[in-house]
């Protein structure tokens, strides 16, 4: 008998990491297969983290984060939205992953029931598994125009011991963004039904016709059965920093303060006095970046979208595309082909959830120059080998 869970020793290598492992770091690979730009963390930030560290901002803090970043979350949440968010939702555990971790523990267990909206960020169904529950996906439906969630099909994978469901908009892979009238019918279901939603805003900032993605804290309720996983990695290019946050109902305060403990003691002190720099002082560089990621995606749209070979459903946020290479059936041969004869780092659908295995993710947070090159590399390869695809 092994010495882990079962659970745990069958648990695989998502196929992002698997694929990149083989060539990261290698100065000919333009890489696309993460989801991080090229972009260092703003001056501003880095410059109030060192400060923090020469002032001694070196102690264990409160156990849901230090109560001068929780108030600039719920400044920067309640101009944002127009809300008036109670900071005793908050809690900023570390990392928005750490968050979806602990959200899912919260919720589910052996015997319960979990749903996962999919294509999906394969790290979210391992913390899925990991609780011991059974789950099932939810298919994002395509078309020319972009993705969308049939509340149907949510309504039938529901079961009486369903009690989360997981959802990320804007979306990694997909690039959806719900709107807010699927965000109040999701809301009234689950409502009516009995189970949490656990909803990934990390990617609220990039979307290109608004300052921010419709957010389920628009229309819920303290007390709504919803969890709201955010964080700074995107929007404020700190992804090596592990700093994130989730809102609770008020009443769980207490719970959330034990948890956070047991789980990392809160984020790391002078990092959470850059999380309260970057609030304060961020939004011109969230404008920055957010012009860059259109650019990006311009030039996605103009190179894939209408190309014969590929369907590419329009990419509305965050900065992902997720195209169809038609006849694929090897998503991982295919980016192991794209890597070993372009020099271009995909990653593979079938690492996104099932019925994904024609598809590749693109990460188009990188300068327009890159992305032209590394598009017309992957275009060079879908053409040469078309129609002779293997298994
Ligand atoms: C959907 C989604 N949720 C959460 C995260 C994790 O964010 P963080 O870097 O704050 O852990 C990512 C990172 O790629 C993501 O794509």
């Amino acid at each position: 008998m092994g010495m882990l869970r079962e659970d745990i020793e069958a648990l695989e290598q998502n196929g992002i990491t698997r694929i990149a492992m083989t060539r990261l770091g290698d100065p000919d690979v333009i890489p696309l297969w993460f989801g991080e730009g090229d972009e260092v963390t703003p001056g501003f930030i880095r410059e109030a983290a060192k400060q923090a560290l020469d002032e001694g901002y070196t102690f264990y803090g409160h156990m849901r984060g230090r109560a001068e970043l929780r108030e600039a979350i719920k400044r920067y949440l309640d101009g944002l939205y127009g809300i008036d968010l109670d900071p005793a939702r908050l809690t900023v555990p570390g990392s928005s992953m750490l968050a979806v971790t602990m959200a899912a523990q919260m919720t589910l267990s052996d015997g319960l029931h979990g749903l996962i909206v999919t294509p999906h960020w394969p790290n979210i169904d391992r913390a899925f598994r990991v609780t011991g529950a059974h789950f099932d996906t939810v298919r994002q439906r395509s078309g020319a125009h972009g993705w969308r969630l049939e509340l149907d099909d949510v309504r039938a994978a529901l079961r009486p011991e369903t009690r989360a469901l997981f959802v990320n908009s804007p979306c990694n892979p997909t690039g959806w963004v719900m709107s807010r009238e699927a965000q109040a019918a999701l809301l009234a279901l689950a409502r009516e039904h009995g189970f949490v939603i656990i909803a990934d805003e990390v990617y609220h900032r990039t979307v290109f016709d608004a300052e921010a993605a419709p957010s389920f804290l628009e229309i819920a309720r303290d007390d709504d059965p919803l969890i709201v996983v955010n964080g700074f990695s995107k929007a404020y290019a700190m992804t090596g920093w592990r700093l994130g946050w989730m809102v609770t109902p008020s009443r769980y305060a207490e719970q959330m303060a034990v948890l956070s403990e047991c789980f990392n003691t809160s984020a790391p002190s002078f990092i959470q006095r850059a999380g309260v720099a970057a609030l304060q002082a961020g939004e011109a560089e969230v404008a920055a970046l957010r012009a860059q990621y259109r650019r990006g995606r311009e030039c996605v749209v103009a190179m894939l979208g209408g190309h014969p070979l590929i369907d590419l459903p329009y990419p509305a946020g965050a900065f992902y595309a997720f195209p169809r290479v038609r006849g694929l059936r090897s998503s991982l041969a295919f980016v192991q082909g794209v890597l070993d004869e372009e020099n271009v780092g995909l990653a593979p659908g079938y690492t996104f959830g099932p019925g994904n295995d024609a598809h590749f993710r693109l990460c188009y947070a990188h300068s327009t120059a890159r992305l032209e090159e590394a598009l017309a590399r992957v275009l060079r390869y879908v053409e040469r080998h078309a129609g002779a695809w293997g298994d």
